[in-house]
């Protein structure tokens, strides 16, 4: 199988959601381009538009228009985010500081997410819940005045780290937050900073002082780094060929995969870099490529979350184990994508292991046969559809079109980069 094309990704989906936050609240109309228009940005737009912003439709190759306003409406009835943990925590910290009750519910996974992550500390700044079930969704938030906030967080997580620093832009409080273990992405950081807020980095710490204005403003979002993952891997897996992807973001917090790539012996081409608010893109161009095993060490994990599935379907095609150290995280994503990846693997006769919080994925040769059970989660369902590209392959994948959570089109993007019968 020949890999060919040159494409472009979906909209960076961490940067549509908090371009989306963050115009609600600014006053007058900000403007996106190349937003992604899938379901789980659909789900920041709708709850947006329940709390007062006028969204305009989110549909493929149009800008999306947002009028903000200084502070959202009191919603009528609770709101639904959907499959969204990004909108659920990010939206917990602007409400935290609005004098009013809202109530957040979502579909069955995100329902058994974590919350207590972002109620504690958010508590610590004077906000009040009630948790209408254990550590979970539906959630009530009753915001109100918030007192600064300088805080440890027990797990390294952007959505945690950046619900708080809304928190404080919202609530006019300064912030000052810690991550235990290398660093999670910086979106918010940087938009913070474009805002004029001062965002520092200080031996560890990210203090937020409210010393800022939201005003509206127009943003040109890259491709999204985790969505280039799979075509990168299915180019990485095919006979020959090469594959351009153009406009992906790069920012150095989302593309530890690219490191650890290149330790299992692939060197993507970069062109073009530039930066667009902050945030630096440019185009990759990768080819088929022999891979070997590598060891993924806890502190790089972090800037590699979403990309494990992918790590681990190419880690089942290298010479040698890879282990993937200390990834309990993926207990608490969409699924519990550590016990899934390993068990999706074996049923298509890989081998994989999870040892305590380790993962550890032994290159196999033989084709990959059998069938995958996502529960419903995108990032499964196209990481396996990546291994299934596989010469004598066959992967039947129980839910691939829930792909549209992230990637909508991927699975007419996966068939469109592989022209078969030229090997
Ligand atoms: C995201 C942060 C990550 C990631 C998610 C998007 C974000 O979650 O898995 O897909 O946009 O902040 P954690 O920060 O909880 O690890």
């Amino acid at each position: 199988m020949k890999v060919a094309g040159s494409i472009r990704v979906p909209g960076d989906k961490s940067l549509t959601h908090r371009a989306l936050l963050l115009a609600a609240l600014a006053p007058g109309t900000s403007i996106l381009h190349g937003a992604l228009t899938s379901l789980d940005t659909r789900s920041s737009a709708g709850v947006l538009r329940r709390l007062g912003a006028a969204v305009s439709p989110l549909a493929p190759g149009r800008a999306v228009r947002i009028r903000g306003r200084p502070r959202f409406r009191r919603p009528a009835a609770p709101l639904n985010c959907g499959n969204s943990g990004t909108t659920t925590r990010l939206l917990l910290g602007l409400l935290a500081a609005h004098a009013f009750r809202t109530t957040l519910t979502g579909d069955r996974s995100l329902r058994r997410r974590p919350m207590r992550r972002v109620t504690v500390p958010l508590s610590l700044m004077g906000a009040r819940f009630k948790e209408h079930r254990q550590d979970g969704l539906p959630l009530t938030v009753f915001g109100g005045p918030l007192r600064p906030l300088t805080y440890e967080m027990p797990v390294s997580s952007a959505q945690i780290k950046s619900c708080l620093l809304l928190a404080g832009l919202a609530g006019e409080v300064e912030v000052a937050v810690r991550e235990p273990r290398g660093r999670s992405r910086d979106h918010t950081e940087r938009m913070l900073r474009a805002f004029g807020y001062p965002v520092i980095d200080d031996d560890g710490w990210i203090r937020f002082a409210p010393e800022g204005r939201l005003l509206p403003f127009e943003m040109r979002l890259p491709g999204d780094a985790s969505s280039a993952a799979f075509p990168i891997g299915a180019a990485l897996l095919a006979e020959s060929g090469e594959l351009r992807i153009a406009d992906v973001g790069l920012n150095p917090t989302r593309t530890g995969f690219l490191g650890v790539l290149a330790r299992m012996g692939v060197r993507p081409e970069i062109h073009n870099r530039r930066e667009e608010m902050g945030e630096p893109l440019g185009d990759l161009i990768v080819r088929p490529t022999g891979l070997r095993a590598t060891a993924v060490e806890a502190g790089e994990i972090p800037g590699l979350i979403d990309e494990i599935p992918l790590l681990a379907v190419l880690a089942a095609r290298a010479r040698g184990t890879t282990v993937f150290r200390e990834v309990g995280e993926l207990r608490v994503k969409e699924s519990d994508r550590l016990q899934l990846i390993a068990e999706n693997l074996r049923a298509v006769g890989g081998r994989a292991d999870v040892v305590g919080n380790d993962l550890h994925v032994e290159g196999v040769q033989t084709p990959p046969r059998g069938s995958v059970r996502t529960d419903g989660d995108h990032r499964l369902a196209m990481a396996f559809a990546v291994l299934g590209t596989l010469p004598g392959g066959r992967v039947d994948i129980d839910d691939l079109e829930c792909a549209s959570v992230s990637y909508p089109g991927f699975a007419e993007m996966l068939a469109a980069i592989r022209v078969d019968g030229e090997p």
